[in-house]
């Protein structure tokens, strides 16, 4: 059966992307997309706020939704700036969806989960999928029970929630949100302009990424294989490649070789410093055949090519 798509958290960095490629794979009838702003889509687009859980009930019927990619939430960032606020929206955003998924017993629901949900007692190179998981941010322990909660919603109400730990995303279509990832797609903006770049990571603050597209094949290749195959029901972990500020920059100034960058670390070198540098996604290659396109030249090369 064709699937009614509900995207809540639409108009932000991922949502802007996986609006335009839900609605190219399954129609522009089978999507709906909902945000706290007012949003241009090509699709039909409602505001909704993810805490007002009879309104998502409403849309649900109205509409006759079968599955929820639930996006909206505060990032590892501007998540700091207000610890209670972000937990309240996060934790009972998602604890929203999941309940609405239980009670009008949705086909399937996706969930974000992020490398924030690793601290310092996880192995920080070739992260394994069932490492140890204490985050340090209000962000990550959001993340973190948000997964445990899928993973409970799954066994005892076989609610078939699927989930992602995205890397640090960077696209050319959409800015990025308030993370510790942004100066990785801020970088590009400053870039094309000619103008300099102050990176707020130090210059060897190395984390793991991923480009865009790749991020949403990875989003719908998980959403549409077999059931049989989801094997963790936390979240997965997903790599696509790792790099540092100075590497990046030393990849754009192959194509733009005046670019200038100065490093001024701020309080998100720390949130950086307590996250991982790469990703051991085996289980994801082996249960859903993920493979990564884009390592950091081809994504340079892309970025460049979409902004100039
Ligand atoms: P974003 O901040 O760009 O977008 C989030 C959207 O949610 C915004 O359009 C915002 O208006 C909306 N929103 C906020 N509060 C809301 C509410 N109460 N009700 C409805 N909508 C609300 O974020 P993003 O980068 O697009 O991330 C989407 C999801 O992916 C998030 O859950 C995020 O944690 C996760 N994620 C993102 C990254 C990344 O690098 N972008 C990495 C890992 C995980
Ligand atoms: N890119 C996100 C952030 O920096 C990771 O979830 O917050």
């Amino acid at each position: 059966m064709k699937p009614k798509i509900l995207i809540i958290g639409a108009g932000g960095q991922i949502g802007t992307v996986l609006v335009e490629s839900l609605v190219k794979r399954y129609g522009t009838g089978a999507v709906i997309a909902s945000d706290l702003k007012e949003l241009q889509t090509p699709c039909a687009s409602i505001q909704l706020d993810v805490l007002d859980a009879n309104k998502i009930a409403q849309t649900i019927e109205q509409h006759q939704i079968t599955q929820i990619y639930h996006l909206a939430a505060i990032l590892s960032a501007k998540g700091e700036q207000n610890p209670i606020r972000t937990w309240n929206i996060n934790m009972e955003g998602l604890l929203n969806v999941l309940e609405a998924g239980r009670t009008f017993n949705l086909d399937k629901i996706f969930y974000p989960s992020s490398i924030a949900v690793f601290g310092k007692a996880t192995p920080k190179v070739n992260t394994p999928q069932d490492a140890p998981l204490v985050p340090e941010t209000v962000y990550g322990i959001s993340k973190e029970a948000g997964e445990n909660w899928c993973n409970y919603y799954y066994k005892r109400y076989g609610l078939d929630v699927r989930s992602l730990r995205y890397p640090g995303l960077i696209g050319y279509q959409s800015l990025a949100g308030g993370g510790t990832t942004d100066y990785a797609v801020d970088i590009f903006h400053y870039a094309v302009k000619n103008k300099d770049y102050t990176c707020f990571l130090n210059k060897d603050t190395r984390l793991p990424m991923m480009y865009m597209s790749d991020a949403v094949r990875a989003t719908i290749e998980l959403m549409e294989t077999d059931k049989s195959n989801i094997k963790i029901r936390t979240s997965y972990n997903v790599s696509g490649m790792s790099f540092s500020p100075e590497e990046i920059y030393n990849e754009i100034k192959k194509h733009l070789p005046n670019f200038n960058i100065d490093y001024k670390a701020d309080y998100r070198e720390e949130i950086a410093r307590s996250w991982v540098e790469s990703i051991n996604d085996s289980q994801a290659r082996k249960d859903w055949n993920w493979k990564e396109q884009y390592d950091l030249e081809k994504m340079v090369a892309d970025m460049i090519k979409h902004l100039s």
